[in-house]
């Protein structure tokens, strides 16, 4: 579910240095498949042009109240009829105090104090320098907008373009983005917590290798993902995977089976749902050598015995707060062939509500997946799609079992 697909926005940008990322954003939104009409203030176009905006956006950029390309000569009324949403970023401290006061002498902020509130919201992505951020008249800027209803995303944290470090600098395009499509996105999880596992597990042999497997997280990432946009609290547990963290996730990351386990245990008391979707490993090697183990030149092997690891998902489908209904349990099953027969076969023995089938070694790395939900009255499948689709779909389905 791409919650932007269609959506028409209002990009503001007043002026920063930030404006170089709101050009990463325009191109971004507008490849999620929404309509972007820019709007610039002055201060603004000192930092960027309207013809890069206008490039990227597909659209004429509007920078003047007087624009006379509107027939009523009422661009701040037309513009912010039409939209969806307005969305400023970079939002300078200067037109955030514009906003507080609802002072209008320039087109954005005339359109912003213009728009119908309950049909229209207005969200914010302030990007400043740090003092500028952490100043008191700032602060009580952000938290009367905040009351005033508008939504005013946070800041990120780091290097800053005047060579300071600190809070103030305005998110990233992908960042913003995640936010835009969870504000869009039905809160059918608000209040939940979400346990997901992801990834392989990594099963040493020695300091130097190891056991693991093709699973690359993107399946359980883009699970954590579509969770916490429906309102979720999400916790992720995630094996060794090189994938960024799901913008308000909270990540955890193990490296063997017996690590998964141990941390699932002290997590999952406070989860309403686990998602059991990584691959762990079904056996360990029976020693860890100490230190690497070495080739002699006398052509003898390593011989390597197996432990069977703890089946996670099986113990905590067996918890007592899964058996009282306080936990809803899904496993997933990567099989090559006869999925239905496996999956369903699987569910039975791990003995959870839902089970979700996907065929591993088509599915391993790619962005695409296609899955087979199995419960006890049969089976419903997700055609072929992208994995965040897919997440989406699975999320609405599990919530409707809540
Ligand atoms: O038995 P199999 O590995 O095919 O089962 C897959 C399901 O069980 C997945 O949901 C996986 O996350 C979970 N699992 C587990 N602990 C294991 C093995 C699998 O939680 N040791």
């Amino acid at each position: 579910m791409n919650t932007l697909a269609g959506k028409h926005l209002v990009l503001g940008l007043s002026g920063g240095i930030a404006c170089y990322k709101a050009a990463e954003l325009c191109r971004a939104l507008v490849k999620t498949g929404a309509t972007v009409q820019v709007v610039m203030t002055d201060a603004a176009e000192h930092f960027m042009t309207a013809v890069t905006m206008q490039a990227l956006s597909g659209r004429v950029v509007f920078t003047s109240q007087w624009d006379s390309r509107e027939g009523n000569n009422m661009a701040h009324i037309n513009l912010s009829r039409e939209a969806d949403a307005i969305v400023v970023a970079p939002a300078s401290a200067d037109f955030m105090a514009k906003l507080l006061h609802g002072r209008a002498d320039e087109l954005l902020s005339l359109l912003c104090l213009a728009r119908p509130r309950d049909q229209v919201p207005l969200i914010v992505a302030p990007a400043m320098n740090r003092e500028m951020w952490s100043n008191p008249a700032t602060q009580r800027n952000v938290a009367q907008l905040k009351a005033d209803g508008i939504h005013v995303l946070d800041v990120g944290q780091g290097e800053q373009a005047c060579g300071e470090t600190g809070d103030g600098r305005m998110l990233e395009a992908e960042e913003i983005l995640e936010d835009l499509q969870a504000f869009f996105t039905p809160q059918i999880l608000l209040g939940k917590a979400v346990l997901v596992t992801a990834g392989p597990t990594y099963e040493a042999i020695d300091p130097v290798r190891g056991i693991t497997n093709l699973s690359s997280g993107k399946m359980g990432f883009a699970i954590a993902r579509a969770a916490r946009q429906a309102g979720a609290d999400v916790t992720l547990i995630a094996g060794p995977v090189s994938l960024p963290t799901p913008r308000g996730v909270k990540r955890l990351d193990v490296r063997s089976a017996r690590d998964m386990h141990a941390q699932v245990h002290s997590q999952v008391g406070q989860a309403d749902v686990f998602i059991s979707t990584a691959a762990v490993a079904d056996w360990r090697p029976d020693t860890q050598a100490e230190q690497k183990i070495k080739k002699d030149g006398s052509g003898k092997t390593p011989k390597l015995g197996f432990f069977e690891n703890p089946d996670i998902l099986a113990s905590v489908a067996q918890s007592d707060r899964a058996l009282q209904g306080a936990l809803f349990c899904v496993g997933f099953a990567a099989e090559s062939h006869d999925l239905l027969l496996h999956a369903t076969a699987k569910r039975i023995r791990k003995q959870v509500p839902l089970l979700v089938g996907n065929i591993g070694p088509s599915t391993f790395g790619q962005d695409d997946n296609a899955l087979l939900l199995v419960d006890a009255n049969g089976a419903r499948e997700l055609p072929f799609a992208s994995k965040q689709d897919l997440a989406h779909d699975l999320i609405a389905d599990i919530a409707r079992r809540l």
